[in-house]
């Protein structure tokens, strides 16, 4: 029986003989590769400023710092999102106002954001959950009747799409495409991979520019060929090794987002069915009319742990023990020991502390056949009947 990975990247040989050419190249770190995979996602994303750093979190850091965002501001997040978020904005000075998702969307919830603000925000930084676009008319709405800044977490999110069709407006509409910035993660298990890695996107080549100075120890060239830095900068520059191998990635991405909309297509046909009985909490479908904008870098359930007889550790073990990786995402960001040491405390985002305890993440990627699909839903189907005190 395979092991059924709960995320893994594809890598064929012609992206490893590219990445081994430029192993070979005499270049490793960032130099005309980096240059090569930035242009093509910005052509990806409409041609909009685009700048590649080692992680998604490294691009948010540095956006944040672009933006002027530190000591005194505020910034809005939803508690249930991964810790990355909070964590670089209280690395930057600012102080984090956590607000609730959406029970079903698992998307930051709008209206509590409005009712968040104060003269001290600054931004707003919601997270495309599992690569289901937040509502972009609305949360533009907010920012913009507030002049706040929006850093949108696309960590999950390369390829999705919000309002786009595939014939006309599908370019313009990628998440990433419009509106403030964006960043994305290509760690191995989002929808491409540059082993480790990120980017950001932004409105503006002049805070493109910015990015670029702090991404790089601050460092701006003088006209006499010395240089000077201007910014405490950090490191945080892609190799052309990795950037070589997201060049060979982002040609597969939109088929492999197509395929990952099909076993998730899958996954609703085959559980839909026994959910209501099992007491299974679904995540939720695309908006009405975006099927094809929603990536599904996963498909994420709840746990009916209240009658069931095992815990959520012991469900995830069994599945283990059939051969199939379970994953967890997230774990409420406010009840770390981070932020519990700054006051916050359980019951105050009833939404993300349920999703916490209860939510497992089933195995969806590009190396996943139709058939695993098959074997993961019996197989959770099956656990949660043995387990269950009601016997359904
Ligand atoms: C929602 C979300 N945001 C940000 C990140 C950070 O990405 P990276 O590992 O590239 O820094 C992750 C990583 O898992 C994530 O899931």
């Amino acid at each position: 029986m395979n092991y059924i990975k709960f995320a893994g990247p594809i890598i064929d040989d012609a992206m490893a003989e590219a990445v081994k050419q430029t192993l070979l190249s005499g270049w490793l770190t960032s130099g005309p590769r980096v240059a090569e995979f930035e242009a093509a996602l910005s052509a990806y994303h409409g041609g909009r400023p685009t700048r590649v750093f080692t992680s998604a979190t490294a691009a948010m850091e540095v956006a944040f710092e672009v933006c002027g965002i530190g000591a005194g501001d505020e910034v809005i997040t939803s508690a249930m999102t991964f810790f990355s978020v909070g964590n670089m904005i209280e690395k930057v000075g600012a102080k984090t106002i956590f607000v609730d998702c959406d029970l079903n969307t698992r998307n930051i919830n709008l209206n509590q954001v409005e009712r968040a603000i104060t003269p001290k925000t600054k931004a707003i930084v919601p997270t495309h959950f599992s690569g289901l676009p937040c509502d972009m008319d609305r949360l533009y709405a907010i920012a913009q009747k507030h002049k706040l800044r929006v850093i949108e977490d696309a960590a999950l999110a390369i390829g999705s799409t919000w309002k786009g069709t595939p014939e006309n407006a599908r370019h313009s509409s990628r998440i990433g495409a419009f509106g403030d910035i964006a960043t994305f993660s290509f760690h191995p298990n989002k929808n491409m991979t540059t082993i480790e890695g990120g980017a950001a996107i932004f409105a503006d080549e002049a805070e493109a520019k910015r990015a670029e100075v702090h991404r790089f120890h601050g460092i701006s060239r003088l006209p006499d060929g010395t240089r000077d830095v201007t910014v405490a900068g950090g490191k945080f520059n892609m190799s052309d090794v990795s950037a070589r191998l997201g060049l060979g990635q982002l040609a597969h991405l939109d088929a492999w987002c197509a395929y990952r909309q099909k076993l998730a297509a899958l996954y609703f046909t085959l559980l839909e069915p026994v959910a209501e009985s099992l007491g299974l909490d679904l995540p939720a479908r695309a908006h009405a009319g975006e099927e094809t904008g929603h990536s599904w870098n996963m498909f994420c359930v709840l746990l009916p742990l209240s009658r069931m007889t095992i815990s959520r550790k012991q469900f995830i073990e069994a599945m283990h023990k059939e051969n199939i990786g379970i994953g967890i995402s997230y774990e409420a960001m406010h009840l770390t020991t981070l932020f519990k040491a700054r006051g916050h405390q359980e019951g105050e985002f009833p939404n993300a502390e349920r999703i916490s305890r209860e939510i497992i993440t089933l195995p969806l990627h590009a190396d996943v056949t139709l058939a695993d699909v098959e074997r993961v839903c019996a197989t959770v189907v099956r656990l949660l009947r043995e387990n269950d005190k009601h016997k359904v």
